[in-house]
């Protein structure tokens, strides 16, 4: 794994964390944290050992607090534009079509870009400290990362226009309730919850995980029919050694290798 300034990197057996480090600044994303962010999900990708990614922020007290409002307070329009374009391709769209599953542990504040991030992510999880919000137009934006289409998708149109216009963070058990996020652990215990799941996808087809991930995202693409996406998907796993694998392990009665192929 390259040397990086923004990010931390860790591979534990099969799971990989990216840890966002600039917690003096509530590890919010500047350009060169995204550019990184974005070579180091490329790096795993290619990584044949890691089946799943733990995303998470560095310190006890934020996720991600948003874009760096730095980097774009004096914008103008085309800036704008291309600002969000840019974080859509390199990292949010990125993030969603992800061969492997990401779990975004979320350990504090997640506001504005910080939350699109976990929103593009497969699975979240938040610790109970964590304030979830996408706070834009406060700031005389809107969501730019894909928050106004993933906030909508996730808990709904009504529940997110009210967050989006009222620009108000919901808590931990409000997510929990809406759906934002699958579970709410203690902070101490976050990352070993994350780890405790992702143990488990690990342990089961990688070729069939990715092509259950494309799946389900071709429900969200309005270019596609997700149901005839399953059926083209479903299979081309009969053509992989995972899913002979697979069925020799079940015949055979005992626990399949994979080794995603
Ligand atoms: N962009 C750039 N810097 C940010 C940031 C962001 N999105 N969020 C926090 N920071 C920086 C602060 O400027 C501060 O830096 P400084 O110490 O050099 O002044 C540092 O992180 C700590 O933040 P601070 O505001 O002092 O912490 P707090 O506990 O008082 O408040 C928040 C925490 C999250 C409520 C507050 O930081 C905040 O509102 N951040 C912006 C959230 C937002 O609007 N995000 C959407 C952006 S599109």
């Amino acid at each position: 794994m390259a040397t990086y300034q923004n990010i931390l990197y860790t591979l534990d057996v099969s799971i990989a964390t990216i840890t966002i480090n600039r917690p003096d600044k509530l590890n919010a994303l500047n350009r060169a944290t995204l550019a990184e962010l974005r070579s180091a999900l490329e790096e795993v990708e290619k990584n044949r050992v890691v089946r799943v990614v733990i995303l998470t922020g560095s310190g006890n007290k934020a996720f991600v607090a948003g874009a760096d409002i730095s980097e774009f307070s004096s914008f103008e329009k085309n800036q704008g534009s291309e600002l969000a374009q840019k974080g859509h391709e390199s990292v949010m769209d990125y993030l969603q079509n992800f061969n492997k599953p990401v779990i975004a542990a979320i350990n504090g504040y997640a506001l504005g870009g910080g939350l699109e991030l976990a929103m593009a992510a497969h699975i979240r999880i938040a610790s109970d400290n964590a304030k979830m919000g996408l706070p834009e137009v406060s700031l005389g934006v809107i969501p730019g990362y894909g928050g106004t289409q993933r906030l909508s998708q996730l808990i709904g149109k009504g529940r997110a226009l009210e967050m989006i216009v009222s620009a108000q963070a919901i808590s931990a058990s409000q997510a929990l309730a809406y759906g934002l996020v699958n579970h709410v652990v203690s902070q101490e215990n976050l990352l070993e919850t994350c780890v405790g799941l992702a143990q488990k996808i690990a342990s089961n087809s990688p070729k069939a995980i990715g092509k259950a991930i494309e799946a389900v995202n071709a429900c969200f693409d309005f270019s596609k029919n997700g149901f005839d996406e399953e059926i083209r998907l479903f299979g081309e796993c009969f053509g992989t050694e995972d899913f002979k694998e697979g069925m020799a392990a079940f015949m055979g009665k005992r626990k399949a290798d994979f080794k995603g192929k």
